[in-house]
């Protein structure tokens, strides 16, 4: 019998939770520490995982468990901090929520610190394991698209809620090629004030080197998924080859027209039932080393420079190449670039848009 991987979950809000116990649920885990700066968050959780170490600092609690697994739900203005923490408690798998940083700066100090430390990360990119994201992921490598030429993405929620989702299914969707260079166009600055700050609609191309062309759009100008009632969860993820095209949308199952004609099927993002395979496999990666996560850090970290470089593009126009040289501030740059910029939002957008109706300008 493989021994019980000993876990820290720090920040216990809606993901932390999902996180705290869906280790708990499996025998591979033991939740031994949560920590959240909110009390009353903390005495909630601490009800449901019982004997946990509690603790209001992420450093001491982990300092107290010393836990194989340290796992961070905060909101995105917390990382490379918890990074530090993680490595710190001698943890050998750190597990974070998207987007990876709000900026490359941070991202790309958070990349040097795992790779001096030798810690595996993965971060959440879960929906990949809907039924739906996994039927188009097989009709895609079953070569019934013919040539795959184009991969694209659209999403109504703005950019650090699910930009981050959406580079990564459409990089999964294309073999995870490298991306040689994008190009993109921002507009609206309303949520830059968010705690997901983001443009109000950033839209670009993605150039990957083998040739195949990614097209993405998330945000207030992106298209309404008709088929799909809850917004959160507009977003349509496929590809289209020489031969056909296979699409998902994330709460709506997915459909496919080839040669053979036109198919579909259910399946709707479910934290319930994408959570368990996702911790499962990282059990399996600390079991070991060959069976590397789907979520590793490095995957997410190439689709988080897709996303910066986008930004970049936004800004100071022209193409950006990959990967990025150099480091910056893309929300600061975003900032000087869109503050008291109104965006154009497509009709079904305009409840989270509308800034006008909602008394801002
Ligand atoms: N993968 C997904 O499908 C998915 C879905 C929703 C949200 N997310 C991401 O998950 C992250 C968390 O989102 P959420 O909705 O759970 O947020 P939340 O606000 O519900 O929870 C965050 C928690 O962190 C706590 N916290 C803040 N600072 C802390 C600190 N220094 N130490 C300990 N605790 C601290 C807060 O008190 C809060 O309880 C975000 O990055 C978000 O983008 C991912």
């Amino acid at each position: 019998m493989n021994r019980r991987y000993r876990v820290v979950v720090v920040g216990m809000g809606k993901r932390g939770m999902h996180h705290a116990l869906a280790f708990q649920a499996n025998g591979r885990f033991e939740v031994a520490g949560i920590c959240d700066i909110d009390p009353v968050r903390l005495d909630a959780a601490a009800a449901k995982l019982f004997g946990v170490v509690k603790g209001g600092n992420a450093l001491q609690v982990a300092s107290a468990v010393k836990p194989d697994v340290f796992c961070f739900c905060t909101l995105p203005d917390l990382r490379a901090e918890m990074i530090h923490i993680g490595i710190q408690s001698g943890a050998r798998l750190i597990a974070f929520e998207k987007p990876v940083a709000l900026n490359s700066r941070e991202g790309m100090e958070i990349k040097n610190l795992l790779a001096a430390s030798g810690v595996k990360a993965v971060v959440s990119h879960q929906h990949r394991y809907g039924e739906h994201y996994r039927k188009v992921k097989e009709i895609i490598d079953s070569g019934a698209l013919g040539c795959v030429h184009t991969v694209y993405g659209t999403a109504t929620a703005w950019m650090m809620h699910n930009l981050s989702h959406l580079i990564d299914y459409m990089r999964w969707y294309n073999g995870d090629t490298a991306a040689q260079w994008v190009m993109g166009q921002a507009a609206g600055g309303g949520k830059l004030a968010d705690a997901h700050p983001s443009p109000d609609y950033i839209a670009g191309f993605i150039q990957f080197a083998n040739g195949v062309r990614g097209v993405v759009e998330c945000g207030a100008g992106a298209p309404d998924v008709p088929e799909v009632d809850y917004w959160w969860r507009k977003c349509r993820i496929g590809a289209q080859g020489t031969e056909g095209f296979a699409e998902v949308l994330t709460a709506g199952g997915w459909r496919a027209v080839t040669k053979t004609g036109a198919t579909s099927g259910g399946g709707r993002m479910d934290y319930d039932l994408d959570m368990p395979p996702y911790i499962q496999q990282i059990a399996d990666w600390l079991d070991n080393d060959r069976n590397v996560h789907p979520c590793n850090f490095e995957s997410a970290y190439a689709g988080f420079e897709i996303m910066m470089a986008l930004c970049r593009s936004a800004v100071n126009g022209g193409q950006v190449s990959l990967p990025l040289a150099d480091t910056a501030d893309e929300i600061e740059m975003l900032r000087v670039h869109l503050t008291g910029h109104r965006v154009l939002f497509t009709p079904v957008n305009a409840k989270e848009y509308d800034q006008q109706s909602m008394g801002i300008v």
